[in-house]
């Protein structure tokens, strides 16, 4: 049965339509929302409201379920204002690790630490979202439409500022997969002009989508 869902998430007034079918109405947003609101300072969630914002309207833009990709939006980052050293414990507790340099790394860990309580105490098994929210922060080769959307959301959201973000928003609007390249392209860069550390799955992630997209070829 198709039927329209409006869910009021009650931030700036934002306000999402979404016609799905009741059956596959697994995912909550609403719970998600609340999950921003009760660990996150408010310029946090201020800044999941915008990739949820954002990450919705290109969802049906690119043909894509506008309900996963706010519910990732608002879920993405819930354990990142966790301590730096709780995530790096929680991660090994959770055998979370998996790269030599997440030991080092503290920082892009929180995706996997939100993926895993999403998982196991919220009862999200939609393994589209999981893998948007947990590959958001370092991207991972043969992502889908929806974590590129995630990830590049997460980038270039209303709420963010720096003088290339309108091309980039353009870009994302005009291709999915081209847009996602160069926002991925521009965070690798702005890493590697700022000297910070290169995770290995962002240059595979990036070395992946310029193979997909034939880029230099
Ligand atoms: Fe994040
Ligand atoms: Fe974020």
């Amino acid at each position: 049965m198709v039927y329209t869902d409006t869910c009021r998430l009650g931030c700036a007034g934002i306000v999402f339509v979404f016609v799905t079918e009741r059956k596959n109405v697994l995912l909550h947003i609403e719970q998600a929302q609340r999950l921003a609101g009760s660990l996150l300072a408010e310029r946090r969630f201020r800044h999941s409201a915008g990739v949820a914002k954002m990450a919705a309207e290109l969802a049906m833009r690119y043909g894509l379920d506008p309900q996963k990709a706010a519910y990732a939006g608002w879920a993405h980052d819930i354990a990142k204002e966790l301590p730096l050293a709780r995530q790096s414990a929680l991660a090994e507790r959770y055998q979370l690790l998996l790269y030599p340099e997440d030991q080092g790394l503290a920082e892009v860990l929180h995706g996997r630490l939100a993926a895993y309580w999403l998982q196991t105490y919220y009862r999200c098994e939609d393994a589209d979202v999981l893998a948007a929210i947990e590959h958001h922060t370092l991207g991972r080769p043969g992502m889908s439409d929806l974590e590129l959307l995630i990830f590049s959301a997460d980038k270039i959201e209303e709420n963010r500022w720096f003088p290339e973000v309108d091309n980039l928003r353009q870009a994302l609007y005009d291709n999915l997969k081209q847009g996602a390249f160069a926002c991925m392209e521009h965070g690798l860069r702005h890493l590697e002009a700022t000297q910070c550390p290169v995770h290995s799955l962002t240059y595979a992630a990036y070395d992946d989508l310029k193979e997909r997209l034939n880029i230099g070829s």
